[in-house]
């Protein structure tokens, strides 16, 4: 139940007790499990679960995990996708065996058994084998827990391009797909690199590599406390991430910038003038929310780094053969490091010969072991699906990066370098302001969270932020929502505006604010009804709603304006009386493409 958060449609669990596997499962979510038959017949205290996010079958029993093989030996538990399941599937059905899913996961199972029985061996490794092989003729990616009677008193776990971490107890050992979920049973973790085995008993940790040669690993202790994890008297995950921002960007900027200092130590002599000043671009590479930071720091490097920036998707990125060469740095921006377009984008990337900064809030996730370097952002675990304190703390962090790069370059007038910097030690305080606006916020979504269409208005940087704010609206209140450079409007879309329709615009930068306020004049004179964020000098009477933000540097205002937005898609997804941390068909970790 630690992990619903990250999203899913079915349930299940299976033990092990006295040479027999007993399984529970259903689809739904998992407190539906404590009422089934099967639930109260479950013994023992070995055990595997899964929260299952339907990608091959319908959201059903037969499709939820754990997946037996036919001979009821083997139970599995997989996060990830087989991309050869049905030749897979089809040899084994040749040889005997039968489905009753139509999940990629039941392979598994008959697999390890078909090798396991093929196997002559009478030895301790032998159902190890048997995992291995299986593995082998895998394509795709999967984190996989492995429970059987062949070994009742083991667990075999192992991991390819989906997130697994084993915990460390005293008489007792855990594993999940993320450290947050066993943080309040142990603190000392093995964070496993691709196909590496793992044979777990209550006493005792083994691994393998991939050759099944034994090897030895080194605990990594996590500082979070088990707090940090939990609500901590909120109503909801989302509701805490967003009050906790001042607090997650003190953070972020702690470990970066000291006094007047920059600090990349990861980054050491290999970022020389040198090197930055034979870049021809700089890639910001990520999906979703990671992806509108990179939005809005685009702007901020080329302006204080005279470096060309492009922005793209993971997705495309990663399928359309992009110019990128040794003259390329590729970041890439990802809250959980675990998802599986912007690690295939960075993959690529360090095949074409780009150095490779992943910059993540999750210690020891998938990105950071292939990157070259690695940055975290130390904003704490983000629960909610809804991503809040990791969008402001990855900001914050790529503005110190943007300086330290100017810095190194002397691209920027130090008095500007200066400010920003001034202006960032700042952002906790002011952010602790922004969030003052809570009931004027409240108050405004009890109008018009029933609105079928919002539409978000920015240029620039705020167009940027605007359209953070549009997806976390769509995200957790399913209202449609659409954001536009305010000055494109025009061009077409402005024949959706019409009476009572609902216009939020965003207005931080003072060179843009009276095109943007024009632009807004005309959706006023069609009838929409609007909510302004801004920092800025302008006439307040013409909008419905005003939420003054304090003033800052350009650079950073998306710290501040994007909080209202927070607030706003948070307070009309409760006046929905929706579930705001696990909104519909959304996972917080995207491990599959
Ligand atoms: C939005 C949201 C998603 C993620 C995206 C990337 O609130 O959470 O859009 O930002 O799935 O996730 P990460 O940053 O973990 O790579």
């Amino acid at each position: 139940s630690k992990l619903e958060y990250r999203g899913y449609d079915s349930a299940g669990i299976a033990t092990l007790e006295k040479d027999s596997i007993k399984v529970a499962k259903d689809k739904g979510r998992v407190e539906n499990l404590y009422n089934l038959e099967d639930t109260k017949k479950l013994e023992g205290s070995i055990g595997i679960a899964h929260t299952r996010w339907a990608t091959h079958g319908i959201p059903s029993k037969i499709n939820s995990h754990p997946h037996l093989d036919n001979s009821e030996s083997i139970a599995v538990v997989h996060n990830g996708i087989i991309e050869n399941y049905i030749e897979l599937k089809n040899m084994l059905i040749k040889n005997g065996y039968h489905f009753i899913s139509d999940t990629d996961t039941e392979i598994i199972p008959n697999l390890i058994h078909y090798y396991y029985n093929k196997d002559d061996g009478h030895d301790d490794l032998k159902l190890l084998r048997a995992v291995k092989k299986t593995c082998d003729s895998l394509i795709g990616s999967f984190s996989l827990e492995i429970l059987s009677k062949y070994m009742p008193d083991n667990m075999i776990v192992v991991r390819k391009d989906s997130p697994l971490v084993v915990g460390k107890g005293n008489g007792e050992n855990y594993v999940a797909s993320d450290i947050p979920a066993i943080l309040s049973y142990t603190k000392d973790f093995y964070l496993l690199d691709n196909y590496e085995y793992v044979l777990l008993s209550r006493d005792n940790i083994k691994f393998y590599n991939k050759n099944l040669n034994e090897i030895s690993k080194e605990t990594t202790t996590i500082t979070w406390d088990a707090m940090a994890a939990d609500k901590d008297g909120f109503e909801d995950y989302m509701l805490k991430e967003i009050m906790e921002q001042p607090k997650a960007i003190r953070e972020t900027i702690g470990s970066r910038l000291d006094g007047n200092k920059c600090n990349f130590s990861e980054l050491d002599s290999d970022f020389s003038k040198e090197f930055l000043s034979s870049l021809h671009q700089i890639y910001i590479v990520a999906c979703g929310t990671a992806m509108h930071v990179g939005l809005c720091v685009k702007n901020t490097i080329e302006n204080l780094c005279k470096i060309h920036v492009e922005v793209d998707i993971a997705s495309e990125f990663r399928y359309r053969d992009p110019i990128v060469d040794d003259k390329t740095l590729c970041i890439f921006l990802s809250q959980s490091g675990e998802t599986a377009d912007t690690i295939a984008a960075l993959k690529l990337s360090k095949e074409k010969g780009a150095k490779t900064i992943a910059i993540t809030n999750v210690i020891g996730s998938s990105i950071t072991r292939e990157a070259d370097y690695s940055i975290y952002t130390h904003a704490g675990p983000e629960i909610a699906v809804a991503s809040t304190k990791a969008y402001t703390s990855q900001v914050v962090l790529m503005t110190i990066l943007a300086i330290y790069f100017a810095e190194i370059l002397g691209t920027a007038d130090e008095s500007l370098l200066v400010d920003i910097k001034k202006n960032i030690l700042e952002l906790p305080k002011k952010i602790e302001e922004v969030l003052k606006c809570d009931e004027e916020i409240t108050k405004f979504a009890k109008k018009i969270y029933q609105e079928k269409d919002v539409f978000f208005l920015g240029r620039g940087i705020d167009e940027a932020i605007a359209r953070e704010g549009s997806l976390k609206l769509k995200e957790i209140s399913y209202i449609h929502s659409e954001s536009y450079p305010a000055g494109e409007l025009k061009h077409g879309s402005i024949a959706l505006i019409e009476n009572g329709v609902t216009v939020v615009g965003v207005m931080t930068d003072k060179d843009l604010v009276k095109k943007t306020v024009s632009n807004i004049q005309e959706v006023i004179t069609r009838g929409a009804k609007t909510l302004v964020v801004s920092n800025q000098d302008i006439d307040k009477s013409m909008f419905d709603v005003v939420i003054d933000i304090p003033e800052t540097n350009c650079f950073v205002s998306p710290i501040l304006a994007i909080v209202p937005l927070q607030l706003l898609s948070y307070y009309i997804s409760k006046e929905k009386g929706l579930d705001v941390d696990k909104p519909r068909n959304l996972a917080k970790s995207v491990t599959v493409e």
